[in-house]
């Protein structure tokens, strides 16, 4: 039997979670699930929030899936460490971050595809009525530890941080900026993770019959860093004939993902473009309770929904969260496993419960959450889990 690693973290992760796990089984799916520990609670009380226990689990099993992680900044986060903790010189980390960065799931994949009869679809807007379903169908593929978010940064950089700005003549300028009036966040790029963003973005493309790979960069301004990636881009998709490769600049791109949302397929792009596109592409499909992610690493695989913790409806009982967005993500993990007889009857399952249109969420019915939106006919989401299981 297979062992997953599930891992609930903070608010609303610990409640979409155990939903999917009653949805895989109810579905099916065998298998064994052993809770990991991460999130606030364990910066609190021991802190670290990705506890080493945690990793040797994950290290053990390979394949997890997550719920969500509250993240504060740093001082906020040292006034709520146990007082007995404090002085000890714990620095909070974000453990997602964290995770993806110890087991280099360096390749993060967002797939953004409509489902009929959503009615926040994006749909609604295109009043000519001739499209195809799904009408948005863009699978975006973010490089998931480099570019801006690597985290490497400084606040009143070293010493030999100034000393390399010096050496250059467009730097020179901000060597002598004093103390903590300069502060500094690189955006690295490495040959090596580029290739295999683009390839497995390339490799997706081909398997599942995408007609184009979309470059979402900046080479005109960043030349360096967008400029590697559009070599490279340019390189390997000779390799592929049949599939066109595209670039486009982040700015234009987020004005034609809302224009033309239909014109796009696979989308590769830096860490900061990718997170970035993908909350737009996400918005056309309904939002964040519809967005699906994979962090793959060439032997760790962490499946989990983008949205975040979601702290003001971590309390609300019953729950009112929509928790499609962790369902899908579980069906990635079922299609990276090969199960795709069970990822597919999921999946359709929860294209009829949204086609048919009885049940549904708060944010698919556009109100604003809360404890009175029950009352307003949203489901919870108990019962949206339940609507599922009965298409099965
Ligand atoms: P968030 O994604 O938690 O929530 C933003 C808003 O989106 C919510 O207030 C809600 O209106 C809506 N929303 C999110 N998930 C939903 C769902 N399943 N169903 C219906 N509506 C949903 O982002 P926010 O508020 O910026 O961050 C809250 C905490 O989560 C922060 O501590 C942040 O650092 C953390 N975070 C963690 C992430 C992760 O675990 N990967 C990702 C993003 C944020
Ligand atoms: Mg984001």
């Amino acid at each position: 039997m297979r062992t997953i690693v599930a891992l609930p973290g903070d608010g609303i992760g610990k409640v979409v979670l155990p939903e999917a796990i009653r949805l895989l089984n109810a579905a099916g799916f065998i298998a064994e699930y052993v809770w990991g520990d991460i999130g606030w609670e364990f910066w609190r009380n021991e802190g670290n929030p990705l506890p080493q226990r945690t990793i040797d689990l994950i290290e053990k099993h390979k394949i997890a899936l997550f719920g969500a992680i509250t993240s504060k900044p740093k001082d906020k986060a040292a006034e709520e460490l146990k007082p007995e903790l404090r002085d000890k010189g714990y620095v909070y980390f974000s453990p997602i971050v964290a995770l993806r960065q110890h087991f280099n799931l360096d390749i993060c994949i967002r797939p953004c595809i409509s489902f009929k009869g959503n009615p926040l679809n994006f749909i609604r807007k295109k009043i000519d009525g001739s499209y195809e379903e799904p009408f948005v169908n863009a699978v975006i593929f973010r490089q998931n530890t480099e570019g801006l978010y690597a985290g490497v940064e400084w606040t009143n950089p070293p010493e030999v941080v100034r000393k390399a700005l010096e050496t250059h003549p467009k730097m020179k300028a901000f060597a002598n900026v004093p103390g903590e009036e300069l502060a500094i966040s690189t955006r690295i790029v490495t040959k090596k993770a580029s290739e295999r963003i683009i390839r497995s973005a390339f490799e997706y493309a081909r398997k599942y019959n995408y007609k184009s790979v979309t470059l979402c960069e900046k080479p005109n301004v960043l030349r360096e860093t967008s400029g590697m990636m559009l070599k490279i881009a340019r390189e390997i998709s000779k390799e592929y004939p049949e599939i066109q490769l595209w670039d486009t600049n982040i700015d234009a791109q987020m004005m034609w993902l809302t224009k033309n949302p239909e014109d796009y397929g696979v989308i590769v792009a830096e860490n900061m473009f990718g997170d970035i596109i993908s909350d737009g592409f996400a918005g056309l499909i309904g939002g964040l309770g519809f967005a699906c992610s994979a962090n793959i690493g060439e032997e760790v695989a962490v499946f989990e929904p983008t949205h975040g913790s979601a702290p003001k409806y971590e309390k609300l009982k019953p729950s009112i969260v929509n928790p499609i967005a962790m369902f899908m993500s579980a069906i990635m993990m079922l299609e990276h496993i090969g199960e795709n007889d069970i990822a597919d009857k999921i999946k359709k399952a929860i294209a009829k419960v949204i086609e048919e249109g009885k049940v549904r969420t708060y944010d698919m019915l556009k109100l604003k959450g809360g404890p009175d939106v029950i009352e307003l006919g949203a489901a919870t989401t108990q019962q949206m889990t339940d609507a599922v299981i009965s298409k099965l």
